[in-house]
C-alpha cells in the first residue's frame, strides 16, 4: 500500500493582511481526463498547464503502465502517444493510484472494455472508499471485479473481450462515476448512454467531444441524459488546462476572512457545474468580484478579486447546488465560522465518502477550535462566531485530506490562537504550491 511517507504537522496564525496575485495550479479534474484521452487518441497530443500534484503524476504513470508513452518537457508541457480506443496494453505490475479517487475509478472505466486484466490499490484513504458505485455499472458492460469487502480496493477489474453498449442512471450525483461508464463506452459498440438526476462536472462530456466523439447532452424530466457512439476514432489534441476552481478556493477564502486582505486569483475557470462556491459566498455577502470576464477553450473563465469581507451572513446553501461545490464545503466550513448567524447545509451525504469522511472531519476540528455545529447523515451547520471571534487553539486531524488539511490552515488565518494539521502532507495532492503561493501573500503558515 502507498502512503503520503513522514506526516509533515503544519500551523497557521493571524499575521497582516493578504496582498497580492495568487496563481493557483491546472484543474485536478481536467488533468486527469487529458492525460487518460490523450493515451485513448491516436498520436500525440500536448498538455500545458498539467496539474503536477500526486494525485496526477499516479494517473500519469498509470497510463504508461497501459501502454501509452507519457513524457514531460522541462518547461513543464507534457506530451502522450496514445495507443488507441481499446488499444490498452495488460499493465505488468499494480496500478497504483495513491490518494486519488477520480484517477482510480476513471481509468478502470477505461480498461474495463479492454481484454486485460489490472489490479488496482491506492493509500489507506483511498482503499477505504466504495468502488461499487463503478464496478456496478462497469459489470452491466461484461466487465469482472473482484475486490475487497465492502467493494473496496485493492481490487483486480478483468475488462470485457466482447463489451455491449449500456444505458445507466448514475444513482449518486457523481462525475467520477458518469465519466467511468462514458469512458467504458468509448470501447463498446453503438450507443451508451448515462442518465443523471443532478447536473455533475461536465468536464467529460466537454473533452471527448473536444477529441472528436460524438456525444450529446439533452435535458430532460429524468436530467440529463448523455448519449456517445462507441468506438470513436480520438484525434489528438493540444489541451491548456484552465487553473483549478477547487484550489483557488483556498486563497479566496482566505482573503475574506484576513482582515485588510486584498487578493486577485487569475484565470479560473467559471464553468457552472464547479462554480457553486463563488455563488454562495457571494450570497453570503463576501466581496467577491469577477473581474475580466472571457471565454477559453471553450469555458468561461475570469479573474477572482476577493477582499476582506468582515460582513458576511451564515446562509442556507441549498441541496441542489450541492454537485457544483461538493469538494469545496470544507473550506466554505472555515468562512462560515467567521459569518455572523448560521450556515447550513443541506445534501452532503456525499461529502461522507471523500478522502476522508469530511462532515465528521470538519465538525470535530472545528469543535476543538470552539465553533458550535451540528450534523446529521446528510447536512450540517455551522454557527457563525463573527469575524476574527473563532478561539483556535487546536490541533485538527487532516484524515489524509489534502482540503481538510488546507481549510484548517486557512481557518487559523483568521483565529485568536494558531490552528495546527497533523498532516499537512496530503496537500501535495492536489495543491503542491500551497504553502509558498500563500506565504508570498502574505500568510503565516508553517511546517512545524
Ligand atoms: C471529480 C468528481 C467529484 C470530486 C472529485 C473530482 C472528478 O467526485 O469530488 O474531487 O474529477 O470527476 P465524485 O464523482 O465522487 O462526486
Amino acid at each position: 500500500m502507498s502512503g503520503h511517507g513522514t506526516p509533515i504537522p503544519m500551523t497557521s496564525r493571524t499575521g497582516g493582511a493578504l496582498a497580492g496575485v495568487a496563481e493557483v495550479p491546472g484543474d485536478k479534474s481536467i488533468s486527469h481526463r487529458a492525460l487518460i484521452l490523450g493515451a485513448m487518441a491516436v498520436g500525440e497530443t500536448t498538455i500545458t498547464g498539467l496539474l503536477e500534484g500526486e494525485d496526477v503524476l499516479d494517473t500519469a504513470k498509470a497510463m504508461r503502465a497501459f501502454g501509452a508513452e507519457v513524457t514531460r518537457d522541462d518547461d513543464g508541457t507534457w506530451h502522450v502517444h496514445g495507443v488507441g480506443v481499446g488499444g490498452f496494453a495488460e499493465p505488468d505490475q499494480v496500478i497504483d493510484c495513491g490518494n486519488s479517487g477520480t484517477g482510480v475509478r476513471l481509468i478502470m472505466g477505461a480498461m474495463a472494455t479492454c481484454p486485460i486484466t489490472a489490479t488496482f490499490t491506492g493509500d489507506a484513504s483511498l482503499n477505504k472508499r466504495p468502488m461499487a458505485r463503478v464496478t456496478d455499472p462497469l459489470a452491466l458492460f461484461g466487465a469482472q471485479a473482484i475486490g475487497r469487502s465492502g467493494g473496496r480496493l485493492p481490487m483486480t477489474i478483468v475488462g470485457a473481450a466482447d463489451p455491449v453498449p449500456v444505458t445507466y442512471a448514475v444513482p449518486v450525483p457523481s462525475a467520477q462515476v458518469k465519466s467511468a461508464v462514458l469512458l467504458a463506452g468509448l470501447n463498446a459498440p453503438g450507443q451508451t448512454v448515462v442518465i443523471e438526476k443532478e447536473a455533475t462536472r461536465d468536464h467529460t462530456e466537454r473533452m471527448l467531444a473536444g477529441f472528436g466523439a460524438t456525444v450529446t447532452t439533452e435535458e430532460t424530466n429524468e436530467g440529463r441524459v448523455i448519449t456517445l457512439t462507441g468506438q470513436p476514432e480520438l484525434t489528438p489534441q493540444a489541451i491548456a488546462v484552465p487553473r483549478d476552481p477547487s484550489s483557488a478556493a483556498f486563497p479566496v477564502c482566505a482573503a475574506l476572512i484576513v482582515p485588510g486582505s486584498d487578493v486577485l486569483v487569475p484565470g479560473i475557470g467559471l464553468n457552472p457545474t464547479r462554480a457553486g462556491l463563488f455563488t454562495t459566498l457571494r450570497e453570503m455577502g463576501a466581496d467577491l468580484t469577477y473581474e475580466n470576464e472571457r471565454e477559453e477553450g471553450g469555458e468561461p473563465v475570469a479573474d477572482l478579486r476577493a477582499r476582506y469581507s468582515p460582513e458576511m451572513k451564515g446562509i442556507l446553501v441549498p441541496a441542489h447546488r450541492a454537485a457544483s461545490m461538493i469538494d469545496e464545503y470544507p473550506i466554505l466550513c472555515a468562512v462560515a465560522a467567521n459569518a455572523t448567524g448560521k450556515t447550513m447545509m443541506e445534501g452532503v451525504k456525499e461529502l461522507r465518502v471523500k478522502e476522508s469522511d469530511r462532515i465528521a472531519a470538519m465538525a470535530d476540528g472545528l469543535r476543538a477550535c470552539g465553533v458550535t455545529v451540528a450534523d446529521g447523515d446528510d447536512w450540517m451547520e455551522v454557527t457563525g462566531m463573527g469575524p476574527g471571534k473563532v478561539p483556535g487553539g487546536a490541533t485538527c486531524a487532516s484524515h489524509l485530506d489534502h482540503r481538510i488539511a488546507m481549510s484548517f490552515l486557512v481557518l487559523g488565518m483568521s483565529t485568536l490562537a494558531p490552528v495546527s494539521v497533523d498532516d499537512g502532507s496530503p496537500i501535495a495532492t492536489s495543491f503542491p504550491i500551497f504553502e509558498p503561493l500563500m506565504t508570498a501573500l502574505g500568510a503565516k503558515v508553517e511546517r512545524t
